[in-house]
């Protein structure tokens, strides 16, 4: 039989059930989390789109492979099992296991950056940022400049504008210790970037001798991209696309709560093997030993499962077309998002459909809480709040105002989705009833996460 449709790929063995609330217990719930959806009980949110991170569901393979988890200290089976599989995928020579992305992070940062120097990417997500400045070294963004733009559209709108690149290696690249790009670029819409621009960074880094990192949480979903648009790929696997990219690059970072299906985990991967012992004598120090790097035995087994199932096609294509579908819904109904839907998430553009409200009031505030007050749906700012402070203290309106509806893996059907589109076509219907925020009370670092507001 020959269907457009493109159902989940998978049914459903075991349930949980979602908390239904009122809106004045949401407002109440709102006021009382000092109007900042981080900090509210997650069990008063209906459809929590916060982050794809960690929120997944895992396979019935990866339950039953928990039990075969080895709990053992040093040279546990699980840690040979998920390193197989990583050097089967990647090729890298030195896998190192890490609690989640950012400890990957902040080993590779602290271990290979100096004062004053400056890491290049296409977009750097928050903790990738707040990992390069902390070393007190400069995290530029390179994104090309369709990518600033969400209206404008490019099948691969997560490219390096590679002039830039070229100009930055050769006017200050004595002080940029290694050249890292995002995969899907997450801060910049969770767009994909295309094996012809990775392919451009590796010539760079080759003529200027620069390592050269992939920040890998979303490969997968980068790999199905390039499959659909780059017409090259039309016929190899998503794995074969994803071995091609790592083949590009010298080492990665990856948290394991994206694509790699699981709820907790990540790893540092890379070849030089004088860099991967100060990885590991960092990783003792904080972490753990080598081959458990702050997880469990049986966290290794979920990974491993996990990053053999999340290359396959049925999975990536019902992925990639439900946050598509989601997008098409409300660019049908005039709601301005970043174009076109990402893999992970969709990015409402705040800043467009707020116009009355200034950055410095945080118009992704005021849609993010609107969002929940109206329908019980959590999405995540990312715009000034996240961005828009500097490690000098001084604050600017950052890039874009933006909020993220960012897509649990296998968690959600198609009717949630439908449900949550009403939601947001119905708040962009009352937004000149939306008003700003201020912040009452704020971290230096990080501040998206504790800031606490109020409605002005
Ligand atoms: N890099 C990117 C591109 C990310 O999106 C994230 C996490 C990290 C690194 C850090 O990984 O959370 O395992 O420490 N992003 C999550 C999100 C938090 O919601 O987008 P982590």
């Amino acid at each position: 039989m020959h269907t457009h449709i493109i159902i989940e790929p998978f049914r459903i063995k075991s349930v949980e059930a979602v908390k239904f609330t009122t809106r004045d217990e949401r407002a109440a719930a709102l006021a009382e989390a000092g109007y900042n959806v981080f900090r509210l009980h997650a069990e008063d949110v209906l459809i929590d789109l916060l982050t794809d991170s960690g929120t997944g569901a895992m396979s019935s393979a990866q339950w039953g492979a928990l039990i075969q988890g080895d709990e053992s200290y040093a040279g546990s089976r699980s840690f040979y099992r998920f390193r197989d599989v990583i050097a089967d995928l990647t090729g890298f020579r030195h896998i190192i296991p890490t609690h989640q992305g950012r400890a990957a992070e902040r080993i590779l940062f602290h271990t290979g950056l100096k004062p004053g120097q400056v890491v290049p990417n296409n977009n750097h997500f928050d903790t990738t940022r707040a990992n390069i400045e902390v070393e007190e070294a400069e995290a530029l963004d390179l994104v090309i400049p369709e990518g600033r733009v969400p209206s404008a559209i490019h099948p691969f709108k997560g490219n390096v504008d590679l002039a830039a690149l070229e100009r930055l290696l050769d006017e200050r690249g004595d002080r940029v210790p290694l050249v890292m790009v995002t995969v899907t670029n997450n801060s910049g819409g969770g767009q994909p970037v295309s094996m012809e621009n990775l392919k451009g960074v590796r010539a760079l880094c080759d003529r200027y001798r620069k390592p050269f990192f992939l920040d890998a949480c979303r490969f997968a979903e980068n790999a199905y991209f390039i499959k659909r648009r780059e017409p090259a790929y039309a016929d190899r696997t998503p794995k074969q696309i994803a071995q091609e990219m790592f083949a590009l690059a010298d080492g990665c970072t990856m948290s394991a709560k994206k694509d790699g299906l699981a709820n907790i985990g990540g790893f540092l991967a890379l070849n030089d093997d004088e860099w991967a012992e100060r990885c590991r004598n960092l990783l003792i120090l904080t972490e753990g030993f080598p081959t458990y790097g702050g997880l469990a035995g049986y966290d290794l087994e979920a990974i491993a499962r996990g990053l053999e199932e999340v290359v396959e096609e049925p999975y990536l294509r019902h992925r990639l077309r439900s946050t598509e579908y989601l997008g098409e819904k409300l660019t049908a109904a005039g709601v301005p998002i970043i174009q076109p839907p990402g893999g992970h998430a969709i990015y409402l553009d705040a800043r467009a459909l707020l116009p009355h409200v200034p950055p410095l009031q945080y118009p992704g505030i005021a849609l993010a809480n609107a969002l929940y007050v109206e329908a019980g749906v959590r999405g995540v700012e990312i715009g000034t709040v996240m961005f828009g402070m500097h490690p000098d203290g001084t604050e600017s309106p950052g890039p874009m105002d933006l909020v993220r509806l960012a897509i649990p893996r296998r968690v959600y059907t198609q009717s949630h989705i439908d449900y949550v589109a009403e939601a947001v076509i119905e708040v962009a219907r009352t937004r000149e009833t939306l008003r700003g925020y201020r912040i009452t009370k704020a971290p230096k670092v990080l501040r998206h996460f504790t800031a606490m507001f109020a409605p002005l």
